[in-house]
């Protein structure tokens, strides 16, 4: 299965899917290209570590590029990518997002990186976690694959809670993969059962 993945930062999820496949945990699945809105993002040097294709899109360019590479892979996987994609590319079950948070808590748009963390600590949750969803129009409200819980303790910062939801993302990213690798699995509305 090929893939490509956009990633606007750190690529700390990138580097999870890269290690997965060098140590074969992912099997039959190579990255063929990663593609980025913001040239200073570390996930584009970790790309071209591992020799993988790197694009680096602009808002002028985004729609014509995305269109060329989506055709070219069987799953998008968008790893802390932070615009909303044009509705016209969103072809389902092709595109799978990343989200920091128990969605449908704290997701659409303006919801990303450090703010979902902050908007979580304010609300008072005791819980937190990531979710792996199918992308449809409807910005991250598409049907939940995976989803892993963790605590927000009373001390938490916005920033020490994302390094724990960083942890379990990295995971369930994983596994996701994996299920739509293998393909056994089915979308009952909004529900994705295996
Ligand atoms: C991740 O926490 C991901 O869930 C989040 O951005 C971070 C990227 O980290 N995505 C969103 O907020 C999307 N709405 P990374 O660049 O280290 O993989």
């Amino acid at each position: 299965m090929k893939l490509v993945v956009l990633a606007s930062g750190e690529g700390t999820n990138l580097q999870a899917i890269i290690d997965a496949i060098n140590s074969k945990i992912l099997e039959n699945i190579s990255i063929e290209y990663v593609i980025s809105d913001n040239p200073e993002a570390y996930a584009l040097k970790r790309a071209k570590k591992y020799g993988i294709n790197t694009i680096l899109i602009s808002k002028s360019n985004m729609r014509e590029i995305l269109y060329r590479h989506f055709k070219l892979v069987d799953l998008v996987v968008l790893a802390g990518f932070m615009k909303i994609l044009p509705p016209e590319l969103i072809e389902d079950n092709k595109i799978i997002n990343l989200h920091p948070s128990l969605l449908p808590l704290f997701g659409g748009k303006g919801m990303f990186g450090l703010r979902v963390h902050r908007a979580v600590i304010e609300s008072g949750m005791k819980v937190s976690g990531a979710t792996v969803h199918f992308v449809t129009a409807d910005v991250d409200a598409g049907p939940i694959i995976m989803q892993e819980c963790v605590p927000v303790d009373p001390y938490d910062t916005p920033e020490s809670l994302q390094e724990k939801v960083h942890k379990v993302e990295q995971r369930i990213l994983i596994k996701s993969i994996q299920i739509i690798e293998r393909g056994n699995y089915k979308i009952e509305g909004k529900k994705v059962i295996y």
